[in-house]
């Protein structure tokens, strides 16, 4: 059976609910989505893709926690030209779930649905432009990877269409994880209504796609050669972070360096922002509003607008605003440093750490 998608526009579905468990202790006061990758929200790259792929109505799933500071970052969609809307996952009981609490914006139209915390190098555009083509009911994005066991994969008939889906297998049947991009036409609903909640309590996207190929319905996939990352580990978001800062073209400098601080590299400095004695070296990305003095930043380095980095030096680290790094012996490396937080030495006896850190904080000491 052949479906056109090309008859109504496609609208996209951005799940930014969610509970972000594995981001902890950043995610207890932060939407994980929300996050900067080389300073800018990861929830953007998605909005931007599907901006790019001519998508011009968007709602954005969010959760009762996080959902006010989505809505407030990213607004009612009119600094792109577009319309976003909000809507209300009171739990987050899956991603089934998640399409199926965004019904009513979806209407009879076909759509992309984009997990909020993915990351994917090349757009979507030709992907909406196959599927509008039509034949297809449903369209995966696939990426080999070395783990399969910790994802949803799929298994490809020869002719690449998806012959049936695993969810984390313990022994996987093919190493292509699902990317965290899905394009639907409406038969998604019915599969969704005919599905029930998977051993941990979620309406499983998997198991309704399954159940789309049960019913004899065409689900097709592309594999993704370059890359993709899923932003849900602080590792995964330092590795996003020196991926997207690795092919940043933006290299200007709109700050003030005097003349002892040696700049090299690709690097981006905003404005406002100050360098005295430092030495930088790129890719890197340094605010607005940030005082650097007497320090180092190494390669693939977020800094975030409004922060102080002062005898210190650091390298691969994502500093968000208005954090305060101040006569720091030791270089830090590998380090996700929330909003407002401050490093510094003090200069009171007894000499000891004095730490104020919050519920699953990690500190490694040398
Ligand atoms: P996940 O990363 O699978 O789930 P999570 O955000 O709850 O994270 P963790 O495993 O660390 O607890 O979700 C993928 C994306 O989908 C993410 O952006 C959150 C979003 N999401 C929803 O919007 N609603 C949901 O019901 C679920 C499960 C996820």
């Amino acid at each position: 059976m052949s479906s056109n998608n090309g008859t109504s526009p496609m609208k996209g579905l951005i799940l930014s609910g969610g509970k972000g468990t594995r981001m902890r202790p950043i995610t207890h006061t932060a939407a994980k989505q929300l996050l900067p990758v080389a300073n800018k929200p990861i929830l953007f790259y998605g909005i931007e893709a599907l901006i790019d792929a001519g998508i011009r109505e968007i709602g954005i799933i969010i959760s009762p926690e996080t959902g006010e500071d989505v809505k407030q970052c990213v607004g009612d969609g009119s600094r792109w030209g577009i319309r976003i809307e909000y809507i209300l996952q009171a739990e987050p009981l899956g991603l089934a779930h998640a399409v199926k609490t965004g019904r009513e914006f979806l209407g009879d139209s076909p759509f992309v649905m984009y997990l909020g915390d993915n990351l994917i190098k090349d757009g979507v555009g030709p992907l909406v432009e196959r599927f509008k083509k039509g034949g297809n009911d449903a369209f995966l994005l696939l990426k080999e990877v070395p783990n399969p066991t910790s994802f949803g994969v799929a298994v490809l008939k020869a002719d690449g269409r998806i012959d049936f889906l695993e969810e984390k297998p313990a022994k996987p049947k093919s190493n292509l994880a699902l990317v965290g991009v899905y394009l639907f036409n409406p038969k998604i609903h019915d599969a969704i209504d005919q599905i029930k909640p998977s051993r941990r309590g979620e309406l499983e996207i998997t198991d309704a796609i399954q159940k789309l190929i049960d019913l004899g319905h065409n689900v097709d996939s592309h594999i993704l050669k370059s890359w993709w990352l899923d932003t849900g580990k602080k590792d995964d978001m330092l590795e996003a972070n020196r991926v997207v800062l690795d092919e940043m073209t933006d290299i200007s400098n709109d700050g003030d360096c005097d003349e002892a601080s040696r700049v090299s590299g690709r690097v981006h400095i905003g404005k406002g922002s100050k360098l005295v004695n430092c030495t930088v070296r790129g890719p890197a990305i340094i605010g607005e509003d940030c005082l650097l003095e007497n320090s180092y930043v190494g390669p693939f380095s977020s800094i975030g607008d409004g922060a102080r980095v002062s005898h210190a030096e650091i390298e691969h680290c994502i500093l968000r605003e208005k954090c305060q790094i101040i006569d720091f012996h030791g270089r830090i490396a590998d380090s996700l440093i929330g909003v407002n937080v401050e490093l510094t030495r003090s200069g009171s006896k007894p000499q000891a750490y004095r730490l104020m850190l919050g519920d699953d904080s990690k500190v490694e000491v040398v």
